[in-house]
């Protein structure tokens, strides 16, 4: 071992951050690039299903806290992809690797969103899922990922209480408004908790995202942290967990839960979901549509450049 991995293995055995011009294993440095140009994608995909309600919101304020929320997620996307930029990377490339499905982003976006019920799902239960694995990733042993997460999460936990606050006007509305709840709760319960990814003995980048603590905490551990914590908000509305063997276990401490359908995650994840179509070609269509801002933004930075020497 030479006396830079040495050295790189030190901040990570006393939990100091590597920066950007520290010397890192060209596989710590592909690993990052995978996973934070693959939060980035999930940012920035995500605005669609949320987007779908802007213009059908049921008041001027649902439609100014959505708006609101929307533009933050693309902003969460900026910081990422500006992250990834650190490790060698250009914006470009990563779009590309989206385009042609060389990276991925999180499943649950492949999801419709049908009704208002819906979006309050949606910032309740997968911002939820979002923010309890993100405040792990507070820890991450990339400085400039780190450091990321930290603004992400604040704006992601409004985020969160947006959902939550629409499932409550309509799990405490008319009964027909309740019916909603259960159905947006029915259909994005599973798909919430499969954002975790596989288990961890089918998790092929764990073991080693732990070593380096990238990950601080595992898929599992993750997941059932936010079914602990959910359960209860589900009680608070006073609608039914989908999952009829969802129950408390005095001897783990925990939540049990069913187990998961990994063909349906795995159909989803493999660009054969139900919206996995829709949202790259969106996707595509604006990149392409706004070529022109992107050129005129060259432009105009060569122009000042030019100015300032
Ligand atoms: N959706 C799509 N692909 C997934 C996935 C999911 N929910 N979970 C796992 N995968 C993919 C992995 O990317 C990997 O594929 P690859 O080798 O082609 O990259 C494969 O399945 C194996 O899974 P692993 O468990 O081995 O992968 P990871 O160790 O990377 O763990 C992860 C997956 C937990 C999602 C991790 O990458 C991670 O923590 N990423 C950062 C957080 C993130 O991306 N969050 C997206 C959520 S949405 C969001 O943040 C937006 C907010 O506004 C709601």
């Amino acid at each position: 071992m030479d006396k830079f991995e040495q050295a790189f293995n030190e901040l990570i055995e006393k939990e100091l951050k590597i920066e950007p011009r520290d010397w890192m294993p060209e596989k710590y440095r592909e690993h990052l690039i995978r996973q934070v140009s693959q939060h980035a994608h999930s940012e920035v995909i995500g605005m669609q299903p949320e987007g779908n309600w802007l213009l059908r919101a049921p008041s001027l304020r649902a439609k100014q806290v959505l708006l609101a929320k929307i533009q933050d997620e693309g902003g969460h996307g900026l910081y990422l992809y500006s992250v990834a930029e650190t490790l060698g990377i250009s914006r470009q490339e990563m779009i590309e690797q989206l385009h042609t499905g060389k990276a991925k982003y999180s499943s649950i976006f492949n999801y419709p969103t049908l009704n208002w019920a819906d979006i309050g799902a949606v910032g309740w239960l997968v911002d939820g899922a979002a923010i309890t694995n993100q405040v792990s990733l507070q820890k991450t042993s990339y400085g400039p990922y780190s450091r990321g997460m930290v603004r992400i999460c604040k704006e992601e936990s409004f985020h969160q209480r947006q959902g939550y606050e629409i499932m409550m006007q309509m799990a405490f509305g008319t009964p027909e408004q309740k019916e909603m709840a259960q159905d947006a709760l029915n259909r994005f319960w599973f798909p919430a908790l499969m954002m975790f990814g596989p288990h961890d003995k089918d998790s092929a980048h764990s073991s080693q995202a732990m070593k380096w603590k990238i990950k601080i905490e595992s898929n599992d551990q993750l997941r059932q942290k936010f079914i602990d914590h959910t359960i209860k908000q589900i009680e608070y509305l006073g609608l039914t967990c989908p999952d009829p063997n969802c129950k408390w276990n005095e001897e783990t401490g925990h939540y049990d839960h069913s187990p998961f359908n990994w063909d349906e995650f795995w159909n989803v994840v493999n660009g054969n979901g139900p919206c996995n179509q829709e949202r790259l070609d969106h996707h595509k269509k604006a990149h392409n549509d706004n070529k022109w801002v992107r050129e005129a933004a060259a432009a105009y930075a060569l122009k000042t450049e030019a100015q300032v020497a």
